[in-house]
């Protein structure tokens, strides 16, 4: 068996009935797994705690707590869930099927087992969690080395924690999908991941750049996009990485894209980030109210670094989720009609 080292590879057998739990399992031996066996819900979670199997074969129906329970709280676990779990149902049971998808299942298999079937579903499964176990450190690596980077600058405190709650929060608010709220978090931990890169006199000095260390502070996008390209799952999140430091009128860093040229979700983070880093107190400066902040950033959108429909939508959430009830009303009356004037001038 090409890859999987059966030896070391464990199945777990769920089933309420001991004679389905004896045929999968004489079968599974045959090809020389590791297997275990559990007759219901509780004690079948409690044996991938304690043993991490390779792979589950989960009997739907089960009295007390269903295999669609189990799968729920495996997927639901960071532990679990990268363990597949293949659904046993009976042939022609769609409604269990569809259950099963929603339930997060990886697989199904139908009872009695084909043979074949069996043995080619599991040893696949078996390899293809194994290429994610790989992929899932790796990521764990990046994430380790963005707080690395964070931790090395006192000048950030918690803002990637901030601007993860943030960016889902807004991704939400602008009706993103999952993905691409999924990629905004990511976003938030991984956008500065560059900084990495930079040498320590440059990145912790204090006060202003001189016109080359701020050239060489420019590169933390690029060495960021390097560190994340090889993966695929960073496919999402490399541009944002890449492109929070464009602005809107093309006199932002590293390409001088323009307007919608920069890629939509880069536009959005950098709301996110500047907004944090205004709000925020920092060694050099106190913290600004949300007011003080968006107003800062207004002047900004007006100098036309920012796209102005997003900037709207970003005050609009800002007023929803930060701004007190008694002054939200003034405010909101002298937003609205700054924002007419604009679009009458
Ligand atoms: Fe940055």
């Amino acid at each position: 068996m090409d890859n999987v080292d059966i030896n070391s590879a464990k199945v777990l057998v769920v089933d309420d009935h001991p004679f389905s739990r004896m045929v999968a399992s004489e079968l599974l031996a045959l090809d020389g797994y590791n297997v275990l066996e559990a007759e219901n819900g509780p004690s079948a979670i409690d044996l991938v705690l304690a043993e991490d199997p390779d792979i589950i074969l989960l009997d739907v129906m089960m009295p007390g707590m269903d295999g669609y329970e189990v799968c729920r709280r495996l997927k639901a676990d960071d532990h679990t869930r990268l363990i597949p779990v293949v659904f046993v149902t009976a042939l022609h049971d769609r409604q269990a099927r569809l259950r099963g998808i929603e339930a997060g299942g990886d697989d199904f298999l139908i009872k009695p087992f084909d043979e074949l079937e069996l043995s080619a579903r599991v040893k696949s499964l078996i390899r293809q969690k194994r290429l994610n176990q790989d992929l899932d450190h790796a990521e764990k690596v990046l994430f380790s080395i963005a707080r690395t980077v964070e931790s090395r600058d006192p000048n950030t405190g918690d803002h990637c924690e901030r601007l993860v709650n943030r960016g889902k929060a807004f991704g939400e608010f602008l009706g993103l999908c999952r993905n691409d709220v999924r990629d905004l978090m990511w976003g938030g931990y991984l956008h500065d991941i560059g900084k990495v890169g930079i040498a320590d006199a440059i990145l912790l000095k204090p006060g202003k750049f001189a016109p080359e260390e701020f050239e060489i502070m420019k590169t933390h996008v690029t060495i960021g996009e390097r560190i994340c390209q090889p993966l695929r799952t960073m496919r999402g999140v490399t541009p944002i990485i890449r492109h929070h430091h464009e602005r809107w009128d093309g006199s932002g860093y590293p390409d001088g894209l323009k307007g919608n040229d920069i890629p939509y979700l880069a536009q959005v983070f950098q709301l996110i980030d500047i907004y944090d880093a205004l709000s925020s107190e920092r060694p050099y400066k106190k913290s600004f109210t949300p007011q003080e902040s968006i107003a800062i950033m207004e002047e900004e959108a007006d100098r036309n670094w920012r796209n102005p429909v997003l900037m709207q939508s970003f005050v609009e959430f800002i007023y929803v989720t930060e701004i007190n009830k008694p002054n939200r009303d003034v405010w909101l009356d002298r937003y609205v009609k700054r924002t007419e004037q604009r679009v009458a001038s």
